[in-house]
């Protein structure tokens, strides 16, 4: 069997939406959540234009745990109090950094980075992790990137 998600969209909304039916579909039936995150973390990265980093990072004991990605090796382990991706998990709000190296703690993995979204995973209260996309470009996230990855993070709750 063979997957092919290519999505060419003629805006933003709309490849949000083609990408978060893509998304359903890779996901659907399967409850392994490792296998889960890489095809979704593969999905995104090869979908969305200019972003260099695409993962997750898992809360296992209060910590945030590199899960599968794509991208340069990263680091491995943040507490809640490091990074984007610390403070997207203490205050479970979406974190849509336009210039990461004005960030107060953040944590550059590749120093190509330059802006970054953050979105929290969360079921039925718990905080599951945090989706993390990443790219060169100066804020390269718009209000439109972050109500396309909310929603990708609800079909990713629902899976992990
Ligand atoms: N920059 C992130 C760390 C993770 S990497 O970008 C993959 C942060 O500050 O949370």
């Amino acid at each position: 069997m063979t997957y092919d998600f290519r999505i060419a969209a003629a805006d933003t909304p709309t490849m949000y939406r083609d990408l978060a039916s893509a998304l359903e579909g890779l996901v659907a039936g399967e409850t392994d959540a490792v296998a889960n995150m890489a095809n979704a973390s593969a999905l995104i990265f090869e979908t969305l234009p200019d972003v260099n980093w695409v993962g997750f990072y898992r809360n296992i004991g209060d910590e945030l745990v590199l899960g599968p990605f794509q991208g340069r090796p990263a680091c491995i382990r943040m507490s809640f109090d490091e990074g984007v991706c610390g403070a997207a998990a203490k205050t479970r709000q979406v974190q849509r950094i336009e210039d990461v190296h004005a960030f107060p703690g953040h944590i550059a993995c590749d120093s190509a980075s330059n802006s970054e979204i953050v979105v929290p995973l969360i079921r039925d209260g718990e905080l599951l992790g945090v989706l993390d996309i990443d790219s060169a470009e100066k804020a390269r996230f718009t209000s439109e990137d972050e109500a396309g990855c909310v929603k990708l993070g609800e079909i990713l709750s629902r899976v992990l």
